[in-house]
Formats: C-alpha cells, sequence, structure tokens
C-alpha cells in the first residue's frame, strides 16, 4: 500500500472528482478525512468509502463551507483536535461559473474566489503548523487557467483557477525548504454533478455543439471519468514523487496537446 499511515484531507470529498481521490486513497492505507458542506451527502460518501478501508486505515466527514472563514477554522479545528500530523491535503472544492464576463455579478466573483483561492491559500496556511515531514499539497486546478472553449464563457472561472496555479508555484518555492511538496493536477471535462449541472441549463443547440467538441477535441476520443485522476493523485500522495513540486499536470485525455 503506497500510502499506508499517512493522513489525508480532502476537500469536496462527498462527490466527483474528491470522491473518487478520498477512494484511491484509503484503498492504498491513508486515513481520510473528507469535507463538504451536505452532511447526508457526507454520511452517503462515507459509508460508500467504507467498503474501501484498509488495514485500520478510518475514513472520517467533517461539514463545513469552505466558502467561509468559519468553515476554514473548523477543518483547521478538527485537524488540530486529531493530534495527528497531516501527510496529504487536497484543495478540491471549487465552484465553476461559466458565464458571460458582462453578466458577472460581484457575488458570483466573490464567492468563486472565496472556494477556488482563498480557501486553498488559508486552509494551506493555517494548517502549515499540523503538516508531517515530506507532506503533499495537491490543489484541483483546471485546463481552463489556459484553454478556452467556444462558448463557454469562462472569464471568472479561469482567472481563479490560474491563480490556483500560481499559488501552487509560488508555494513549492516558498514552502520547499520545509520539504513541502506542493503541485496541481489541471483535469479536462470530467463526468460530474458540477458538470452536468453546467450543461444541463445549455439550449439543446448548444448542447449537441459541446458534445461535437469533445468527439473532436479530445484526442482520447471521450471526456474524463473520475477514477481517471486517482493514480496521479495517490503517486503525487505518495513518496515515489519525493522530488516532484511545482508541477501543474494536465490529466485530460489529450486535449490541450493540441
Ligand atoms: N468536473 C469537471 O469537468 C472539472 C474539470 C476540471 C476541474 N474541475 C475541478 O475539480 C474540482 C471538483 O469538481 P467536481 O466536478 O468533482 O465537483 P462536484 O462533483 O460538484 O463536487 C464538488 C464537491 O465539493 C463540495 N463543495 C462544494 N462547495 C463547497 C464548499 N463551499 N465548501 C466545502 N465543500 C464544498 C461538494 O459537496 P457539498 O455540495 O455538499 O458542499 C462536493 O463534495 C473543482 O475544483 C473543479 O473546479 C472539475
Amino acid at each position: 500500500m503506497r500510502l499506508h499511515g499517512k493522513r489525508a484531507l480532502v476537500t469536496g470529498g462527498s462527490d466527483g472528482i474528491g470522491l473518487a481521490i478520498a477512494e484511491a486513497f484509503l484503498r492504498e492505507g491513508a486515513d481520510v478525512l473528507i469535507v463538504g458542506r451536505d452532511a447526508g451527502k457526507l454520511a452517503t460518501a462515507r459509508d460508500a468509502l467504507a467498503s474501501e478501508v484498509k488495514g485500520g486505515a478510518a475514513v472520517e466527514t467533517l461539514s463545513a463551507d469552505l466558502a467561509t472563514g468559519a468553515g476554514i477554522d473548523a477543518t483547521v479545528a478538527r485537524v488540530k483536535a486529531s493530534g495527528q500530523l497531516l501527510d496529504i491535503l487536497v484543495n478540491n472544492a471549487g465552484v465553476a461559473y461559466l458565464v458571460s464576463f458582462e453578466t458577472v455579478s460581484e457575488a458570483q466573483f466573490q464567492h468563486s474566489f472565496a472556494l477556488n483561492v482563498t480557501a486553498a491559500f488559508f486552509l494551506t496556511q493555517r494548517l502549515l503548523p499540523h503538516f508531517g515531514a515530506g507532506a503533499s499539497i495537491i490543489n484541483i486546478s483546471s485546463y481552463f487557467a489556459n484553454k478556452m472553449i467556444p462558448n463557454r464563457p469562462s472569464s471568472l472561472y479561469s482567472l481563479s483557477k490560474g491563480a490556483l496555479n500560481s499559488l501552487t508555484k509560488s508555494l513549492a518555492f516558498e514552502l520547499g525548504p520545509r520539504g513541502i511538496r506542493v503541485n496541481a493536477i489541471a483535469p479536462g471535462t470530467i463526468d460530474t454533478a458540477m458538470r452536468r449541472k453546467s450543461i444541463e441549463n445549455l439550449p439543446a443547440a448548444a448542447q449537441d455543439e459541446l458534445k461535437a467538441h469533445v468527439e473532436r477535441s479530445y484526442p482520447l476520443g471521450r471526456i474524463g471519468r473520475t477514477g481517471d485522476l486517482a493514480g496521479i493523485a495517490v503517486h503525487l500522495a505518495s513518496d515515489e514523487a519525493a522530488w516532484t513540486s511545482g508541477g501543474v499536470f494536465a490529466i485530460d485525455g489529450g486535449y490541450t496537446a493540441g
């Protein structure tokens, strides 16, 4: 087991990409704390994950809104109260407002930055005293930081993920001397609730156009499944990646190669 004896925190671990990463970590022997807002979703995820628990590892849940200072406080307090050091932090919880530049509201802007940027920034900062030797931080970014899609307005989302990539690189530089590694995974489109929600309100023609775009643009011919990110997440979290820091790894079926 590649993560035996390690403790991990996965934000947004009750669904989608975060849930798949939590599952992979448990399979590799890590203790995992998943954080999300909805207590019901967390309970369902915990039950599903319990079957992956290996050799004394444990799965715990915490209901907290990481777009708020109180949510960050509660998460830090939980880690502190455990009395154990943290080896892996996955800043995964995020929100995607794919709305045109001229219609972005201030509330959408604030929420997007609060979750996609501020939470990753301050959760990492506040957890610094609680990281064990050789800790690994993994930020879940997006191809949208650098690559746009026709008719999918992404100024706000792209800006927030671009900021997360900059944070990844600057923290790799600043925290490297403490032995802390910081990397990001930039997924292509992954079939999750977030993705389904972002397309369900599009007119039928736009949905057809998007489908054709995927078929044209993904060299491997399909969008991703949550499990497609598990391998790299385990690798980056493990000691195999002891000399890997500051990377933004595109896991996107070849999408951004073109
Ligand atoms: N899906 C894609 O195509 C795609 C592509 C590239 C990058 N990404 C990135 O991958 C990450 C995960 O996306 P996903 O598609 O897996 O999303 P998802 O299926 O909607 O899951 C989001 C998770 O985050 C939690 N969450 C949402 N808001 C939260 C908050 N304020 N505080 C705490 N937890 C919160 C959700 O639980 P609650 O709702 O109960 O809080 C859920 O567990 C995001 O950062 C996203 O930008 C996604």
